[in-house]
């Protein structure tokens, strides 16, 4: 047995009365079915102490926040996979990653020094895509520079973690480094990363003079001379991650699949383009970890019960004043990764509905019933006006998503703290109510309801 916090507070605090037996068999995947920030941490976590073996990212990179709250402790979780606090469980960052060497290091050493024991419960897939300085240098000028030859303000509003210019690298292929490239003999890497810096440079040198910015070229030689201590830092987790999880899946080992970003974020089902570069939904595991089609058992979506958004993008329901002030203090609404204020509305279930669709969702799991209940009222959006005419869809033109006007159904509300109840019955009238008015039009079954955010307020059903 370890002596790590993560190790003690899973016995102490484990989850909420017994998750139904069907969830304990077969491979899931999680995906958040809104803008981020739904909760996925926490129902990773749990599901971890549930007879899982592998949990494995399949996309995104450090633009992902997810936190695990064990007892008092919080634990932001950015790259590494979020059964790392569970000791049984081997984590793996997928090929369909893109992973910045220095964001992982500084994670696993923050781990470290809280007790967290990580080693053989680690494996990172050698053909995982890294993230270098010069796509977070990009990821700041490109917003800037499309601004200035527009002439107005246009902003994804990215976390700036060089994801994007990342992704992009991959698909232009030739300037693109992954990690089998990091562990390269030094002069290997070295010749490498000397023409692509200088084809960095270049693009980058315009992308500043364009918006007015600064910018210091980076220098090959001291580039690669930072990136061969981080390789040789992560050496011991670099495998065949896709070979190894289909022969341990062939074994019968099972694996949680951990979605990062969220389907409304999703380069192709999103709101593009105010969306990130990979595949989010259930889709992107096959592709994003390496296993054949079909291996899915259950797909789990997040839904937090009303909705937030960081950055940029259409937000149909995004509320302002006292009520969003309120949802934003209560549910603690900043960003994990970049801190930023995150804008707030009501639940959207006509993109509910649409997202759960896209990922073959077979089940819902729905967090934030606590800083509901403190609110008079809610509302959900039930349709969408556009032009006199109602629809019932997602508009795939992201002006179209902006310019709707929500039709809202109103719920009176729950009128007492949700927060140390334990059992879904014992929930009040008004907030099953709601959460039945949610199943009911997404045609998803909800099998969890958060109560709160740490392991034990997860009610199953
Ligand atoms: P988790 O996994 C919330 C948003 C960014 C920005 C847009 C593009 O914690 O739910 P990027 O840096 O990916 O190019 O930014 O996507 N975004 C997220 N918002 N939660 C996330 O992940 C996000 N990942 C990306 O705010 O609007
Ligand atoms: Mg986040």
């Amino acid at each position: 047995m370890t002596d790590s916090p993560a190790a003690s507070n899973a016995e102490s605090h484990t989850a909420g009365p017994g998750l139904p037996e069907d969830l304990k068999t077969g491979h899931t995947a999680v995906c958040g079915l809104q803008y981020g920030d739904e909760g996925k941490g926490q129902i990773i976590d749990m599901l971890s102490q549930e007879g899982f073996d592998f949990v494995v990212r399949y996309n995104g990179g450090a633009n992902a926040g997810h936190s695990v709250h064990i007892g008092d402790e919080k634990f932001a979780l950015h790259l590494l996979p979020s059964g790392i606090l569970s000791p049984a469980i081997v984590n793996v960052v997928g090929n369909g990653v893109v992973m910045d060497p220095q964001g992982i290091l500084k994670e696993i050493d923050g781990l470290t020094e809280r007790g967290v024991v990580i080693k053989d419960n680690l494996r990172i897939s050698e053909r995982t895509h890294v993230v270098l300085p010069y796509h977070k240098k990009q990821d700041e000028l490109y917003d800037r520079a499309v601004s200035a030859a527009r002439g107005d303000a246009h902003a994804i509003g990215t976390t700036g973690r060089g994801i994007g210019p990342c992704y992009a690298d991959k698909a232009l292929r030739s300037t693109a480094i992954r990690v089998c490239d990091l562990m390269l003999p030094a002069d290997r890497l070295r010749e490498k990363l000397r023409y692509i810096v200088r084809v960095k440079n270049a693009v980058l040198t315009s992308l500043a003079s364009l918006c007015g910015a600064e910018f210091e070229p980076f220098d090959a030689d001291a580039l690669t001379d930072e990136f061969l201590v981080y390789a040789d830092r992560l050496r011991p987790f670099v495998c065949d991650a896709s070979s190894m999880l289909r022969d341990q899946m062939a074994q019968g080992k099972r694996v949680l699949f951990e979605g990062a970003n969220a389907t409304l974020l999703d380069i192709d089902h999103g709101t593009y383009p105010f969306v990130t570069s990979s595949t989010c939904t259930a889709l992107g595991v096959y592709a994003g970890a390496g296993v054949p089609g079909g291996v899915l058992e259950h797909v789990l979506g997040i839904v937090k019960l009303y909705t937030s958004r960081v950055g940029g993008g259409p937000f149909p329901t995004e509320l302002s004043g006292d009520i969003a002030d309120q949802i934003r203090d209560v549910g603690r609404e900043y960003g994990t990764t970049t801190g930023r204020p995150r804008r707030v509305g009501w639940l959207d279930l006509v993109a509910t509905r649409y997202t759960a669709a896209v990922s073959g969702v077979t089940g819902l799991a729905c967090t934030g019933l606590s800083v509901l209940s403190g609110l008079d009222e809610m509302k959900v959006c039930v349709g969408y006006k556009h032009n006199g005419q109602t629809i019932t869809t997602m508009p795939a033109d992201a002006d179209v998503i902006a310019e709707v006007q929500p039709v809202f159904e109103t719920f009176e509300g729950i009128g007492e703290p949700v927060s140390e109840i334990r059992s879904y019955a014992k929930l009040p009238a008004a907030a099953k109510r709601y959460v039945e008015f949610v199943e009911s039009f997404v045609g998803v079954p909800i099998r969890m309801v958060c109560v709160g955010r740490r392991r034990d307020q997860i009610l199953h059903r």
